[in-house]
């Protein structure tokens, strides 16, 4: 059995798979592959571990539905046809909840570094604009016991709801489908709708999974219902805001500030505004991006594939329906 991964993957990954003799064959290129290159490399393997900006679209499932799983090296899974993997039998693994402390880590980063304005006060240093005092010139916001609104209050939600109780005592409400009783339990949150959740927040921080229904959910409309001191976090996806509707309600003070890990499209292409005003933080997708978060993945993967290859359940699966087919 041989798994092609789309990405060179932390060694605990790889020895895991080669310990139950599966072989591993990585692209170890630094360039994204083409839709056709992924098929050729796709065909002569029972599996796959999909990692980057590539899609396994319609097309790529259809030529490559000989595939007994694609592990994703992700917790999203936007980047693929689920609905069509689901109608050719193909079971897709992906890695929650390993990365849910390191993601709540960033958003809580963006949101310290946006209210105090520091990615701005370190490129005045870089600038050589260190200079004369001024003591009401660039000041921050004070988040303490501030509102902090969660839209889409999963485990990421969950652990940055966590930090931002257990730091500055913030109050929290959240919007979901779902109640979410332990973060009621533990957190005292409070569900809220959309509306509410828009003009109650001071700090507003994304946290959903990307779906139709949601994908540009954050646009002219729902910042106008912000408040005009509010601080928008997304370390979702860049989807979720509309960047040009964001840009314009930075710049006129509809909302104060944003913090962002994820963009659309990505990368963010380095002359964008976005990167050059005070009141923003934008990282390159980092959420993850710490060793001991990237072994975990590395080795939910695995044995997402090991299970796959075997025809069992996968620990984590997108699509569990795939095992109800007749
Ligand atoms: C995830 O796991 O979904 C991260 O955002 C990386 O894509």
């Amino acid at each position: 059995m041989t798994i092609f991964s789309t990405r060179e993957i932390p060694e605990a990954g790889i020895r895991l798979l080669q310990d139950k003799g599966i072989k591993v064959v990585q692209w170890h290129e630094k360039r994204e592959l083409t839709q056709q290159e992924l098929i050729d490399n796709s065909k002569k393997v029972q599996g796959i571990i999909l990692s980057g900006r590539i899609k396994a679209d319609a097309e790529f499932l259809q030529e490559c539905s000989h595939l007994k799983v694609i592990s994703l090296f992700s917790a999203g899974f936007d980047n693929i046809d689920v609905a069509e993997a689901t109608k050719l039998g193909i079971p897709i693994g992906h890695t929650p909840d390993v990365l849910s402390k390191a993601t709540a880590d960033t958003a809580f980063l963006l949101l310290l570094a946006t209210s105090r304005k520091a990615f701005y006060h370190h490129r005045r240093i870089v600038n050589g604009d260190w200079d004369f005092f001024e003591p009401n010139a660039n000041l921050g916001i004070d988040i303490h016991g501030k509102t902090l609104g969660i839209f889409g209050l999963g485990n990421i939600g969950f652990e940055m709801a966590k930090l931002c109780k257990n730091a500055y005592g913030m109050n929290i409400i959240y919007h979901n489908r779902s109640t979410n009783e332990r973060a009621e339990k533990e957190l005292g949150a409070q569900k809220v709708s959309f509306e509410e959740l828009l003009s109650q927040s001071d700090v507003l921080s994304v946290h959903a999974n990307l779906s139709a229904g949601v994908q540009g959910i954050f646009n002219a409309d729902a910042f106008s219902a912000m408040k005009p001191t509010a601080i928008f976090i997304n370390t979702a996806r860049g989807q979720m805001h509309n960047e040009q509707d964001l840009k314009h309600a930075l710049e006129k003070g509809i909302i104060w500030g944003a913090g962002l890990d994820v963009t659309n499209p990505e990368p963010m292409d380095k002359d964008n505004p976005l990167l050059y005003m005070p009141n923003v933080a934008v990282l390159p997708h980092i959420g993850s991006y710490v060793y001991e978060t990237r072994d975990a993945m590395a080795l939910l993967a695995a044995q997402n594939c090991i299970a796959g290859l075997k025809g069992e359940k996968l620990p984590k699966c997108v699509n569990p329906e795939v095992y109800n087919r007749g």
